[in-house]
């Protein structure tokens, strides 16, 4: 014994660890800039990432509402939860952009962290206007 606290390779993990980890086979996920992360089968990978204190990807409400956990996935195959559209477009969804809060590995994965900034809300400015039609108020959509 060297005094340490690591564990032993071979000792085995608690039942608590275990659950959180998830059952079944563990994939390895690179976080570039982040380090190395082991996910369980089924396990959301930012729950991973903050269980291991991997860094490089920003947590917040973790139920993909707020977009900050916002990666990009550059190989390997996982399934998500429900994603905010606000936060990951459709069209960016086929390029690889995920929450991490939403991904669940089938596979070893590379991620990189891929935060932005939403858009902001669009803004509905009076014209004056009014429509002889309904006598509805016009208005129009500001950048
Ligand atoms: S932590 Fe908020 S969307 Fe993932």
């Amino acid at each position: 014994m060297d005094g340490s606290n690591q564990t032993h390779p071979s000792a085995p993990i608690s039942l608590l660890a275990a659950i959180r980890q998830g059952a079944g086979p563990r994939h390895r996920v690179r976080v570039l800039g982040g380090g190395d992360v082991l996910c369980g089968e089924g396990e959301r990978l930012l729950i991973a990432i903050e269980r291991t204190g991997g860094g490089g990807v920003l947590v917040g409400c973790r139920r993909g509402g707020c977009g900050v956990c916002r990666i990009q996935v550059l190989e390997g195959t996982y399934e998500t939860d429900p994603m905010s559209v606000q936060h990951v477009p459709e069209e960016e969804r086929a390029e690889g952009y995920a929450l991490a809060c939403c991904v669940r590995p089938t596979s070893d994965l590379v991620v990189v962290p891929a935060f932005k900034k939403p858009p902001r809300r669009a803004r509905w400015e009076n014209t004056g206007e009014i429509s002889p039609q309904t006598n509805e108020v016009k208005a129009e959509v500001k950048q």
